[in-house]
């Protein structure tokens, strides 16, 4: 517990901290891949499927139009999160891969051709990698791979570098999910707006970690997740800036997403609906809403810096082990830590390991292949924190890594 920050307090509001796996009190640090959720989205989750559920935008009995209107309310929630100029530009989406693919199908396929550019950086996560690949076997769009720093840096000066007359668009990572670099969004939309270039975030764990804005930011295309947000799974955002929402045509064709529809022709709705075709997410976004809620009452401003703290500790802490191969050391990354052990362990026997001290881990690639080959390795282990962790659970991945290295040395 700090002065300003209440971890304990925070923890008591997540059940599932409460559990023992493997007779160990759990030591969840899995966050980077979905994190716990709150009594309260719990709650939220439960109130709205016993008293207040029915499908939504269809009905106009009761229930239909309180779900109606609770799942409408989040729109305002994200924009106010993310600092949007308008609710309609929150596309409602079930994770970041759909985001992605979405603005793939909907802004740069119709508008991409051969011999077209889109800048990428190595550290992507595969959401933000496969649906390029797309453009590039179907529109023979080329992929240009912008390096990062020894350290797991990227310079916003090697995406400077990466500029050609033929760039149309910049699909960067704001957080890898794999170092915990953060990068330099800001300085690169200024880059790219020189070339009126579009840039495209994957905020998927970059807005868990603190404050969004993405008018600050100047982002055309911006990507969030719900369920690393402690919302539920299921439960995402992509903030398209109003301007190039009017560039797009729908990806999906179903119900709630039309205007009219007539045996010869088609009229879409307009704004965000135009991409939500299809019965939603009802309860999942109504309980991201509620997470939302949860995450501004304790303040972004707090989390990140509680999360700072966290990393340096760890960061410190795991340097100081000669035997700790920590992957990414760039200045003021966040808490996600990958890494490898100087024994015989593979990353799969050292997460085996730490699980049977009831520590959750991630291991093996993290959707980040081309990351692995650029690291020169197949596989890593990542301990990634969020709001509820403590520097002492730092001292069990420790203490648990000790185990491991004793045992395969
Ligand atoms: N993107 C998630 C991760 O990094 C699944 O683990």
């Amino acid at each position: 517990m700090t002065q300003d920050y209440d971890v304990e307090n925070i923890r008591g509001d997540f059940p599932i901290l409460k559990c023992q796996v493997n007779s160990k009190p759990l030591v969840y640090l899995d966050n980077a891949a979905s994190a716990q959720k709150p009594q309260v989205v719990i709650d939220t989750v439960s109130r709205t499927y016993s008293e207040e559920y029915a499908n939504v935008h269809r009905g106009l009995h009761h229930l239909s139009t309180v779900a109606t209107e609770n799942y409408e309310n989040v729109r305002s929630k994200i924009r106010n999160f993310i600092n949007a100029a308008n609710e309609d530009e929150i596309i409602y989406t079930s994770g970041s891969t759909e985001s992605i693919n979405i603005v793939a199908h909907s802004w740069a396929m119709p508008r991409l051709q051969v011999g077209d550019e889109i800048v990428l950086s190595v550290l992507e996560h595969h959401a933000n990698i496969v649906p390029w690949h797309f453009l590039r076997e179907r529109q023979g769009v080329s992929l240009k791979w912008v390096e990062l720093d020894d350290d797991g840096a990227l310079d916003p000066q090697r995406v400077a570098d990466a500029i050609s007359p033929a760039t149309k668009l910049i699909a960067l990572s704001h957080m890898s999910n794999v170092l915990g670099s953060k990068i330099d969004v800001g300085q690169i939309v200024k880059i790219a707006q020189v070339y009126d270039i579009p840039v495209l975030v994957d905020g998927s764990q970059s807005a868990v970690h603190g404050p969004v804005d993405v008018q600050a930011l100047g982002v055309d295309f911006f990507a969030l997740n719900g369920h690393k947000l402690y919302g539920p799974s299921g439960s995402d955002a992509l903030y398209v800036r109003g301007d190039r929402l009017r560039e797009m045509r729908p990806f999906k064709g179903g119900g709630n997403m039309i205007r009219e529809v007539h045996r010869d022709d088609v009229t879409f709705a307009d704004g965000p609906q135009m991409f939500e075709a299809g019965t939603p997410a009802i309860v999942e976004m109504i309980g991201f809403g509620a997470a939302l809620d949860y995450l501004t009452d304790i303040g972004m401003e707090r989390i990140a810096a509680h999360e700072a703290r966290i990393a340096k500790y760890t960061s410190e802490l795991l340097q100081k082990e000669s035997w700790v191969n920590q992957q990414g050391t760039a200045p003021g990354k966040g808490a996600i830590f990958s890494f490898t052990l100087d024994c015989a362990a593979h990353p799969h026997d050292i997460s085996t390991i730490l699980d049977q001290q009831g520590i959750a881990v991630r291991a093996g690639h993290h959707c980040a292949q081309p990351l692995m080959d650029y690291l020169g390795t197949n596989a890593t282990c990542r301990a990634s924190f969020g709001l509820y962790n403590t520097q002492e659970e730092a001292d069990k991945l420790l203490e648990g890594l000790s185990v491991c290295r004793d045992l395969f040395s």
